[in-house]
C-alpha cells in the first residue's frame, strides 16, 4: 500500500524528532512492503514567522488530502505573548482538531519495562493506562467573552457546553477501547457541581448497558487526580471531557517518569487522524541533537494501529523501542546520573537497526 502522510514538523525539537520518525516509517515500509509519500505542512510558530499566522489558509485541506498527519511540536516562548489569535501557536492546534473532526484524543501512559524505576511513585502493579480525552468540545471551544461591568469592573467568561451527541461518540470510544484492553473504564466528571457533567454521566450510564462486559465506574475529577498519584495501577481506560483530560493526561504522563516516550493519537470518524508526541517543542534543546525521538516514533506506531490497521507493523516499532531501551541506551531525558547519553540521531538509528 502507498500511504500519504502530512508532516507538520513544527517548532523547536519538532523537525528533529519527526526526522527520525520518518526514517523509521521508511524502514518499516521497506520491511513490510509499504510506501509512504510525505507532504510538509507549515503550522505553528514558524508559520507565524513566515506567513503571519499560525494556521495558514488551506492547512486543513492539505491535511485532508493525506491518510494521516504526523506532528512534531508547535509553539515556544518566542510566540507566547500575542493577544492576536492568529499569532498564537495554540490557535493552530485547536483549529486543526476542530477542522479535521478529531474529537478523540488517545493518550496512553505506560511504564516501559526497561524504565520502571523512572516512576517517581511507589508502585508495584506497573502502569498501563489510556486516557481518552474529548478534544473538540467543552470549555476550550465555548464562547469566550470579556466585558466591563458597572460594579465589578472587568469580567471574563468561558462557556462550557456539551451535547448528547458529543458525549456519546467519545463515550463509545472509551468503551470500545476498554473492550480491546483490560475491560475497565473509568469516566471522570464533576457531576456534583457541573451540569455538563451530569449530562455526561447520564449518557455514559446509558451507553454502559450496551457494554455489560466492561467494568465501569464514575470518578469525580478531584478524586481522579488523587487516585492517579496514589495508585495509578488501578486504571485501564479513563474517558473524560476536554479540560479534565488535558490536565489528567499531563499528570499521568509525569508519573511514568518519561514524558519523552509518550505518543498520542487524535482521531475522528474519518481520516486523517493526527499523531504527535505529547511533549512540547523544548526550544532550550532544539537543534542540538539532544531530543528523545521515541515519543514521535511511538506515535507512528499508533498511526499504523489506529489509522492504517497495521498492528504487526505497530508492534514491530514498539518492540524495537523496547529492545533498544532494554540494552540500556538512553537519551538525556531518561538517563540516570552517570549513565552514557546518546543523541536524537543515534537513538533513531539504533531503533531502525532493530526492525
Ligand atoms: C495539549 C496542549 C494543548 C491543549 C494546548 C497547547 C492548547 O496542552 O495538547 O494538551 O490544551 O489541548
Ligand atoms: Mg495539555
Amino acid at each position: 500500500m502507498n500511504y500519504k502522510i502530512a508532516l507538520i514538523k513544527g517548532d523547536g525539537i519538532g523537525p528533529e524528532v519527526v526526522g527520525e520518525a520518518v526514517k523509521v516509517m521508511d524502514a518499516i515500509g521497506e520491511k513490510f512492503g509499504h510506501t509512504f509519500e510525505y507532504t510538509d505542512i507549515l503550522m505553528g510558530g514558524r508559520a507565524i514567522d513566515e506567513v503571519g499566522k499560525s494556521y495558514p489558509d488551506g492547512t486543513a485541506e492539505k491535511c485532508k488530502a493525506c491518510d494521516a498527519v504526523l506532528l512534531g511540536a508547535v509553539g515556544g516562548p518566542k510566540w507566547g505573548h500575542s493577544t492576536d489569535p492568529d499569532k498564537r501557536p495554540e490557535t493552530a492546534l485547536l483549529s486543526i482538531r476542530k477542522d479535521l473532526g478529531l474529537y478523540a484524543n488517545l493518550r496512553p501512559a505506560a511504564l516501559r519495562p526497561a524504565l520502571a524505576e523512572s516512576c517517581p511513585l511507589k508502585n508495584d502493579k506497573g502502569i498501563d493506562l489510556m486516557i481518552v480525552r474529548e478534544l473538540t468540545g467543552g470549555v476550550y471551544f465555548g464562547k469566550k467573552d470579556r466585558y466591563t461591568t458597572e460594579d465589578r469592573g472587568e469580567e471574563a467568561s468561558d462557556l462550557m457546553a456539551y451535547s448528547e451527541k458529543e458525549i456519546e461518540r467519545i463515550g463509545r470510544r472509551g468503551f470500545e477501547l476498554a473492550r480491546l484492553r483490560g475491560k475497565k473504564l473509568v469516566s471522570v466528571d464533576k457531576a456534583n457541581v457541573l451540569e455538563t457533567s451530569r449530562l455526561w454521566r447520564q449518557i455514559m450510564h446509558k451507553l454502559g448497558s450496551e457494554y455489560p462486559d466492561v467494568q465501569y465506574e464514575d470518578v469525580l475529577v478531584d478524586n481522579a487526580a488523587m487516585q492517579l498519584v496514589k495508585d495509578p495501577g488501578q486504571f485501564d481506560v479513563v474517558v473524560t471531557e476536554n479540560m479534565f483530560g488535558d490536565i489528567l493526561s499531563d499528570e499521568a504522563s509525569m508519573i511514568t517518569g518519561s514524558i519523552g516516550l509518550l505518543p498520542s493519537a487524535s482521531i475522528g470518524d474519518t481520516a486523517p487522524g493526527l499523531y504527535e508526541p505529547i511533549h512540547g517543542s523544548a526550544p532550550d534543546i532544539a537543534g542540538q541533537d539532544k531530543a528523545n525521538p521515541i515519543a514521535t516514533i511511538l506515535s507512528v506506531a499508533m498511526m499504523f494501529r489506529y489509522s492504517f490497521d497495521l498492528p504487526t507493523e505497530a508492534k514491530a516499532i514498539e518492540d524495537a523501542v523496547d529492545a533498544v531501551l532494554n540494552e540500556g541506551w538512553r537519551t538525556a531525558d531518561i538517563a540516570k546520573p552517570g549513565e552514557e547519553v546518546i543523541g536524537t540521531l543515534k537513538m533513531g538509528e539504533l531503533i531502525r537497526a532493530k526492525l
